[in-house]
């Protein structure tokens, strides 16, 4: 039978695989700057965990969800994003206790899963870093964190960014002005396409979003919820825009800008890329938001009720990437290369790759015993900086030669002291 992977998934196979650790390993070097522990969350959750946070009218709830019945008749989902399991974890495990520091920072990388119609840069399976910082109601942890997002791009060259933010204000302002768009949108539900016409009731937020052409005139001319925002969620986002200034961050305010999960208020933002690989066409790259009152949703305490935090995926961080005209550079190649031509010598071969690898250097030993040529074909197409050559007067003698390849001089190295030896070769 001939079996292929399930649409929307992708292998990450080596050569690429090592792009994913030295991102994740980038990732993992500066949220720990900005003192960000890891914290991982099961990759599926009770149906209601993400229902409650993310919002039964979003289109992840309402199409995108991977969820089923298991054997003992519970519903649950793979998870479609980290905020919902995190905060979950973060009540359940009592995280705001006295014993944690507070505000509470964790990030995390792993697996997501949407059921949306695959294309470049969109998968069902797909990975996503993420951060939040739960805790603490000051918009420096807003500024905080999206700095933290800029430095991981900046890590990776990604320097064409654009930072975007908005305010939602918080949850009184946010119902304002859901009932002004809805009354505005409602005037006009004639010229709205089908797809913004079901939102206008259910989530008309989401219309601002819609891309659809009939659309575009009506969202342009759709009030700005920025004129809805009340004194203190004014003064929230005044804060944040004067933080971002005092360091020197450049932003634009986009107040059409909304996200699509229901839990944001107050500060939303995405970072967006206008790489020349992109045709300088912006693309989202990374976004976020605050979203008091969820951890409240999952029965934690009021004075921790409030959080901020981003996600990206890192398939569309690598095509980000490619877009700067960046190149990540993995290194495939290995340092020894033990030749070998008989059983006998095999097993003085593996001792010997041992104690190269217990020297901290990548070995790999022939086992076919192949002619020479055939070996050392082998050797320079695994990069191998040294072979070593362990023939019949080498066993006697008890010292091995090592061939160093990039000069072509050969060293006898007693056996004794072939750990050194190998150690100081790490250096080369
Ligand atoms: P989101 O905007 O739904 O937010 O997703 C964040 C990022 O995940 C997107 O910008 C994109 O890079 C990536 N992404 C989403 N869906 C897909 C897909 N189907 N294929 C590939 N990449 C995808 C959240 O998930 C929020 N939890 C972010 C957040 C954290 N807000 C506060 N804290």
């Amino acid at each position: 039978m001939n079996y292929q992977k399930p649409k929307g998934t992708v292998d990450i196979l080596p050569g690429e695989s090592e792009k994913w650790q030295f991102i994740e390993n980038k990732a993992r070097e500066v949220f720990n700057l900005y003192h960000f522990k890891e914290l991982r969350t099961p990759i599926f959750e009770h149906f209601e965990v993400i229902v409650r946070s993310v919002g039964e009218s979003t289109d992840i709830v309402s199409k995108e969800m991977y969820d089923f019945y298991d054997k003992g008749n519970r519903h649950v989902t793979l998870r479609p994003e980290g905020t919902a399991a995190l905060v979950r974890s973060y009540v359940e495990n009592k995280l705001y206790g006295p014993e944690h520091p507070q505000p509470f920072k964790a990030y995390y990388i792993g697996p997501m899963f949407r059921y949306e119609r695959p294309q470049a840069g969109r998968l069902r399976q797909f990975h996503q870093i993420g951060v939040e910082a739960i805790g603490t109601k000051s918009p420096a942890t807003d500024v905080e964190t999206i700095a933290m997002a800029l430095d991981f791009f900046q890590q990776l060259g990604i320097t064409h960014t654009k930072l975007v933010i908005n305010s939602l204000g918080n949850v009184e302002s946010r119902s304002r002005y859901r009932e002004a768009l809805i009354a505005y949108l409602t005037k006009v539900e004639d010229q709205l396409s089908p797809d913004s016409l079901r939102r206008l009731h259910q989530n008309p937020l989401r219309v601002l979003d819609s891309k659809a052409p009939e659309d575009q005139t009506i969202v342009e001319k759709a009030p700005s919820i920025l004129a809805y925002l009340d004194e203190e969620s004014k003064t929230f986002f005044d804060e944040v825009k004067k933080l971002l200034n005092n360091l020197s961050i450049p932003y634009e305010i986009d107040h059409r800008m909304v996200r699509g999960l229901d839990y944001y208020n107050h500060t939303v933002f995405e970072i967006m890329s206008d790489a020349p690989g992109f045709n300088h066409v912006l693309t989202t790259i990374c976004a976020g938001g605050r979203y008091d009152g969820l951890i409240g949703e999952f029965g934690g305490p009021d004075e921790r009720d409030t959080g901020f935090g981003f996600a990206l995926g890192i398939e569309r961080l690598l095509i980000a990437i490619e877009a700067e005209g960046e190149e990540l550079t993995t290194s495939q190649s290995i340092d020894v290369y033990v030749s070998c031509f008989s059983h006998e010598e095999s097993s003085v071969a593996l001792r010997i790759a041992q104690i190269a690898r217990h020297a901290g250097l990548i070995a790999e030993q022939e086992i076919q015993y192949r002619k020479l040529k055939a070996q050392l074909r082998t050797a320079n197409r695994l990069g191998a900086k040294f072979v070593v050559f362990i023939g019949e007067e080498e066993i006697q003698s008890n010292k091995i030669t090592v061939k160093i390849m990039k000069t072509g001089e050969e060293k006898r190295v007693p056996c004794e002291e072939l750990q050194n030896f190998f150690e100081e070769m790490k250096e080369v």
